[in-house]
């Protein structure tokens, strides 16, 4: 078989269904293509139903493509059956780099040799994980962020092997299928936005640990402040509008000299058991009963709500 045009895929293989791989797989049949899944867990089915119930009519409300329905995935009986018939892989395995080695080898020698293979890590190098792939010019990164089925945003890279042409073919895909792909010149750690969520987390624990603020505090901060406007300008173009008619120069100029010392002061804080139990226990306070499931609910209404406006902004002057 050779690699279809990304606009003719109409089968997905899909490895892990957890949290990315389940929500993965939503995204795609809500799409009108077919999925075609392997997990290890006992448990899978029932896993993707639930996320199927709480997700799916949001998707609904968002609005599928012709032909979609949940019925059109199918769960294998083994890692290679899933991947043996389908025009693309998304690899949803866990975070741990010789598991991702091993995982994307056996995919790479099971699936049709010219489909290109996908990967949701969220930090490691496909340069590193694509080691023992016979096809390693195939490998890409495709990291998703939480949940695949709403947020648009796809960071995409290759590795030292990766042909360019798979790059490419992993970006046409996803802008096909509904997602608003990012195309990385090298391999970063973090990519862009993990990397930039990680040094928000970072101060996040600094403020915890030394009592400086509760999770709540922190999480009200930026929902009702600058997560708004994240919707729409990223941190470039935010600070340049803050610069009034002088843009970014002017912020850099202003403030530069009085940042130096809170971008510089703070090193990554010790994860102690004592931290952990405080942001563990901000979290449960912030979620006052809630169920995580009828939060995930509360969250993709809001999400919908937000995408449905940014599809159609107001009128720009
Ligand atoms: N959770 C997030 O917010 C997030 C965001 C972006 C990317 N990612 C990435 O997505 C990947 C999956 O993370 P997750 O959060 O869904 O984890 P998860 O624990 O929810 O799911 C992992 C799934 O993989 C299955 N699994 C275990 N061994 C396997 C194997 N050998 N082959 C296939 N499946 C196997 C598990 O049974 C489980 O269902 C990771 O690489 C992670 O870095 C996660």
């Amino acid at each position: 078989m050779s690699r279809k045009a990304p606009d003719r895929v109409t089968r997905v293989g899909i490895i892990g269904t957890g949290v990315i791989g389940g929500g993965w797989a939503l995204h795609f049949l809500a799409q009108g293509l077919d999925v075609v899944a392997y997990d290890p867990h006992p448990d899978c089915r029932q896993r993707f139903k639930t996320m199927c119930d709480n997700a799916w009519p949001t998707l609904v409300r968002l609005g599928l493509r012709p032909g979609a329905s949940v019925d059109r995935i199918r769960f294998a009986a083994s890692l290679e059956e899933a991947v043996a018939n389908v025009d693309v892989v998304q690899e949803n395995s866990p975070e741990v780099l010789q598991s991702k080695i091993d995982t994307l080898a056996r995919i790479d020698a099971a699936a049709p040799k010219d489909i290109v293979l996908l990967s949701s890590t969220s930090g490691l190098k496909m340069t590193d994980m694509q080691v023992k792939c016979q096809h390693p010019g195939r490998t890409v990164v495709g990291h998703p962020f939480n949940p695949p089925y709403l947020v648009p945003l796809v960071e995409v890279v290759g590795g030292d092997q990766t042909a360019p042409e798979a790059v490419d073919w992993a970006v046409a895909f996803y802008t096909v299928f509904g997602k608003r792909p990012v195309k990385l010149d090298r391999e970063v750690p973090g990519f862009i936005a993990t990397r930039l969520q990680e040094a928000m987390w970072r101060e996040m624990l600094h403020m915890v640990n030394e009592g400086e603020a509760t999770v709540q505090q922190i999480d009200d901060a930026i929902t009702f402040g600058p997560g708004i406007r994240w919707a729409i300008t990223g941190p470039g173009m935010n600070y340049h509008l803050a610069g009034g008619e002088g843009g970014m120069a002017h912020v850099l100029d202003q403030f530069a000299p009085s940042l130096k010392w809170p971008w510089t002061r703070l090193e990554a804080p010790e994860l102690t058991p004592e931290l952990r139990a405080k942001v563990i226990d901000g979290c449960v306070a912030e979620s006052a009963g809630r169920s995580i499931n009828d939060m995930i609910r509360d969250r993709d209404a809001y999400l919908i709500s937000i995408l449905k406006v940014l599809r159609a902004p107001p009128e720009l002057t």
